[in-house]
């Protein structure tokens, strides 16, 4: 069986679109994948009880517990890698993990390192996508899935998802358009991968 761990900070949209996908769409049986724990940086993250809800295992490493350690980034994201390669994963699907992963972490996971990002990269990385399209007047916004690479927001891109901004757009509005196409995308492109991958 091959593994996927899905790590997490909020609302977990796109870690159900993923786990609903991978249900309806057997990749036990087509794929044999399964995911394998979701991984919350925060114990209050909504995404943990719609996981549990589906019946997946979770567990949660709180960044804020190594904030007194003398370089707690590296102390977390080493505490991380640990939760993860217990499950031995093929995949690490970042979806709505929103913490910024030392280099080391990244290159030990180069390959099978995925992330989702709301804006059409290489165009606004970072945080507020929504808000900065809007202020720059973009005519059009979507979302991003890559490979993780050890720069910010960077990395081969696998598939993007385009919407249009519309003149009443608020920064909410249009992150409620891009999301709806983030949850075709996201488990589009695993499925891809995971047929491909022997
Ligand atoms: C999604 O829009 C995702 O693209 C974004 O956070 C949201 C998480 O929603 N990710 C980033 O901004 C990463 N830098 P979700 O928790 O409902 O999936």
């Amino acid at each position: 069986m091959r593994n996927i761990v899905i790590l997490i900070s909020g609302g977990g949209s796109n870690m159900l679109a993923i786990a609903q996908a991978a249900q309806r769409e057997q990749w036990q049986d087509r794929f044999q994948a399964r995911i394998a724990c979701v991984i919350s940086n925060r114990p209050q993250a909504g995404g943990l009880a719609k996981a549990a809800d589906m019946g997946l295992a979770t567990q949660v490493v709180d960044h804020t517990t190594f904030a007194l350690q003398s370089h707690p980034r590296e102390a977390f994201d080493s505490a991380l890698m640990q939760a993860i390669d217990s499950h031995q994963p093929t995949l690490v699907v970042l979806a709505g993990f929103m913490r910024i992963l030392t280099p080391g972490f990244v290159v030990h996971y180069q390959g099978r390192l995925l992330n989702i990002h709301p804006s059409l990269l290489p165009a606004f990385p970072g945080l507020h996508t929504h808000q900065r399209a809007i202020d720059a007047g973009c005519r059009f916004a979507g979302a991003t899935v890559h490979q993780v690479t050890v720069d910010l927001d960077d990395g081969p891109i696998l598939a993007q998802a385009v919407v249009p901004v519309l003149p009443d757009d608020s920064a909410d509005s249009l992150a409620a358009r891009v999301l709806t196409q983030e949850h075709l995308i996201y488990p589009r492109v695993l499925a891809q991968l995971l047929s491909r991958q022997p």
